[in-house]
């Protein structure tokens, strides 16, 4: 197993558990999916994995791991001015990734990521971009989720998704 202290340091991190906090209370009544630290984790291992099986090493695993943590960060932010919440969670990353130890080659990638995580994935994006944003999609369960109808991010091919 890769050691990945600059991630754990992230979890620790005062801002980072200050703005999780504001995501888990703007999304307590929310019906749909929700953006707290397993979905970041989930969208990480999804995101290392596929990096993995694409033999893609370019990228560390604590780059992958800290962009797919920080993914969703502005989550609390769109809910209460309506910003894109990927151009936000780039913003707010970078101070994490500067107190927490990621160069400034590691954190450019890492926001660039974050800024992407929205896009189609068969789009023109960074390679970690293109692996946050497909992870983002494999991390959900949709097949058996009750709100499945009223759905934006909902299609047909949501039902195939087991990776
Ligand atoms: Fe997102
Ligand atoms: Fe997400």
């Amino acid at each position: 197993m890769v050691n990945i202290p600059r991630v754990n340091r992230i979890v620790k991190n005062p801002l980072f558990m200050e703005l999780s906090l504001k995501n888990a209370q703007a999304e307590q009544k929310r019906k749909f999916c929700s953006h707290g630290f397993d979905h970041g984790l989930a969208v990480a291992r999804i995101a290392y994995i596929f990096l993995m099986e694409e033999k893609n090493t370019s990228l560390s695993k604590e780059v992958i791991y800290a962009a797919a943590v920080l993914h969703d960060l502005g989550r609390w932010r769109e809910y209460e001015t309506g910003e894109d919440h990927a151009i936000v969670g780039a913003e707010l990353a970078q101070p994490i990734l500067e107190e927490t130890g990621f160069t400034p080659e590691e954190t450019e990638i890492i926001r660039i990521a974050i800024r992407e995580h929205r896009c189609d994935p068969n789009a023109q994006l960074s390679v970690l971009g293109k692996a946050l944003a497909y992870a983002d999609d494999w991390a959900r369960d949709c097949q058996s989720c009750k709100s499945q109808g009223e759905c934006y991010k909902y299609s047909c091919e949501m039902d195939e998704i087991v990776s």
